[in-house]
């Protein structure tokens, strides 16, 4: 009788153990205590927080997020309850779960030991400061920060990762912070990306992140900055926000995504880990993105389709293919692209 052995999906990003490595992309389905809760819940490897800045903020005027079969139009505008809130959440996360469904929580196990990941605002370097000086205090809990310089939603404000010379003084600047001096074994530090298009961007930026090697990973890619979708019915935009136009997200997004996690892993070799991000909707989209280098997979647009049972669904489509394929760890096929 042939034994088939079931595929060890565990996985790691930095020195951060993970089950498995599914996280939801930071944006979807993470704003509020209960979207938290639901994220914790989930089958999901580990979970981040909507990007998190000093203060509250509203963000853009509605509608400001639109989705169809295909892909997702959104521009929020930074809207999050601001940091105190985030960390009220995580210094009271197991006596939340204790009092929601104590069936459900297994305190033996430490069930709910999910990996946290913070998103953190880089509005200007004075608040991401002032931030970091508070996290400094609170790190008990977070299991990993993914600074995002590639917010295209700010008006006003361009993306730090489209613009080299203050994205390398941003490094600088966070790396003579306690933060630098943190163990890898305690932290995962890493960068939400822009979507680069062209091989200079790759290498010039491949280059900055070099000069930091306690960075960890990389999260390729955020939306698509300055996508519109027209409603062709009544002649409008779906959104409001700058002119209508918005960052795109969605299975349109995979060819970028799969591009720039792939060109960082050559470029960046072992030094970095990549969470791929953009169009993954199942177990398919995955594979290609561990087998273009990524070490975990982030879900968005098809996340705030389908909600939280997507995890469950696309760790089991992941785990049969590698049994279709024969493979027992990811390790056997991550990174191993072959150029035909
Ligand atoms: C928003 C959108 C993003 O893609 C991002 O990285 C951060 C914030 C937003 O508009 O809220």
């Amino acid at each position: 009788m042939t034994h088939i052995s079931y595929p060890d999906i565990k996985t790691k990003i930095g020195n951060i153990s993970l089950d498995n490595p599914f996280i939801n992309a930071s944006g979807c389905a993470c704003y509020s205590e209960n979207d938290l809760l639901n994220l914790i819940n989930s089958e999901s490897g580990f979970y981040i927080t909507k990007t998190i800045t000093l203060n509250h903020r509203d963000g853009n005027d509605g509608p400001r997020y639109y989705h169809n079969t295909e892909l997702s139009l959104n521009s929020m505008g930074l809207p999050n309850l601001g940091l105190n809130e985030y960390l009220k959440f995580k210094n009271n996360i197991k006596d939340k779960l204790q009092k929601m469904n104590t069936n459900i929580y297994d305190i033996n196990n430490n069930k709910y030991n999910k990996p946290l990941f913070f998103s953190v605002g880089t509005m200007s370097n004075n608040e991401t400061l002032e931030i970091l000086s508070k996290l400094e205090l609170e790190l008990d809990g977070l299991s990993g920060i993914e600074f995002n310089i590639s917010c295209p939603n700010i008006e006003g404000k361009g993306q730090l990762g489209y613009d080299f010379d203050a994205l390398d003084s941003f490094l600088k600047l966070i790396s003579e912070t306690y933060l630098f001096n943190i163990s890898r074994n305690n932290l995962a530090i890493g960068l939400k990306m822009s979507p680069y298009f062209d091989n200079y961007q790759f290498n010039i930026v491949a280059d900055i992140i070099k000069k930091y090697p306690r960075l960890d990973f990389l999260t390729c890619i955020n939306g698509l900055g300055n996508g519109l979708i027209i409603n062709r019915e009544y002649e409008t935009t779906y959104i409001r926000p700058n002119l209508g136009c918005g960052g795109i997200g969605g299975s349109v997004v995979k060819p970028s995504g799969l591009a720039n996690v792939y060109k960082f892993k050559k470029l960046l070799n072992d030094k970095i880990d990549i969470i791929g991000c953009g169009g993954v909707s199942n177990g398919s989209d995955a594979f290609d993105y561990i087998l273009a280098g990524a070490s975990a997979v982030s879900i968005g647009t098809e996340l705030v389709r389908k909600g939280t049972k997507i995890f469950g669904n696309i760790k089991k489509e992941l785990e049969d293919i590698m049994i279709d394929k024969k493979y027992t760890s990811l390790g056997e096929f991550k990174n191993n692209l072959k150029i035909i």
